[in-house]
């Protein structure tokens, strides 16, 4: 029994494999009339088209149902076309069981991305800092404050007054010698993302 069931699965992991096609959903096939499976369809064999499942899109044409690559997604099922990640998003899309992405992911805080389409978000380097997800754009230091690490900035630090830093061009950190700028009592970012006045922002 033990051996005949391992033998089963090993066998249907064998077909799946070679089959590059996603497996039809519950429900979800189509009969092919004549010749192209209409479009938001693919060609599952060769009598059935089956819905475009989401993760993918399916122009009919092709006859295939082509994972939506990095930077793009699909969350519907019958979809022509993938999606584009909006700037503040982005989608590594690794595939899985043959399909794409069918969702768009936040850049977390301390993070940005400007443009669509992407697979990566920008960690928020020295003298920036974002404190909210979803952003496309990231936010200067204020006088006296400073976003000292890397990457990964959220929140700007206090140099408490004495170790004002040069605004607006660094803010990569406290020092103690110039004191050209006008110490700001706060650098707080607005609810709505707004950078705090008088700071670098893009
Ligand atoms: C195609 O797939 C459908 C659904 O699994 C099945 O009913 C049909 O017999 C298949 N046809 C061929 C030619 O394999
Ligand atoms: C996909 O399209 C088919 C054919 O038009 C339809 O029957 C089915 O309900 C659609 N599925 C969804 C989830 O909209
Ligand atoms: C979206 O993809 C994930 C990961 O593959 C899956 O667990 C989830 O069920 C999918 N959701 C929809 C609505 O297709
Ligand atoms: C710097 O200021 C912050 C708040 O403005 C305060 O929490 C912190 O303790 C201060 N650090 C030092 C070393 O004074
Ligand atoms: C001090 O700040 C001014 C004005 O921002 C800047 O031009 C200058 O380079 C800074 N000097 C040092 C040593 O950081
Ligand atoms: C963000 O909020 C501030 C304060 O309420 C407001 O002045 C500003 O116009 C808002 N900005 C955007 C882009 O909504």
């Amino acid at each position: 029994m033990l051996f005949s069931s391992s033998f089963v699965s090993a066998a249907f992991m064998l077909f799946s494999s070679v089959t590059a096609l996603p497996q039809p959903e519950n429900g979800e096939l189509a009969s092919r009339t004549t010749g192209l499976c209409a479009p938001g369809s693919y060609l599952y064999n060769a009598t059935t088209c089956a819905f475009c499942p989401a993760g993918s899109s399916c122009d009919g044409k092709s006859g295939v149902a082509q994972p939506c690559g990095s930077g793009h997604y699909q969350p519907s099922v019958n979809s022509t076309a993938c999606l584009s990640c909006d700037s503040g998003h982005f989608q590594p899309s690794f595939y899985q069981n043959a399909k794409g992405a069918n969702n768009t992911i936040p850049c977390p805080a301390g993070s940005y991305q400007p443009y669509g389409a992407q697979a990566f978000c920008y960690g928020a380097p020295k003298g920036r800092f974002q404190g909210l997800p979803g952003q496309a754009t990231v936010c200067g230091t204020c006088c006296g404050w400073a976003a000292p690490l890397v990457n990964n900035n959220i929140s700007p630090v206090n140099c408490n007054g004495t170790t004002p830093n040069a605004w607006p061009n660094s803010g990569d950190g406290c020092i103690s010698s110039n004191t050209t700028c006008v110490r700001a009592a706060s650098c707080g970012q607005l609810a709505n993302g707004t950078c705090p006045a008088d700071t670098f922002s893009g």
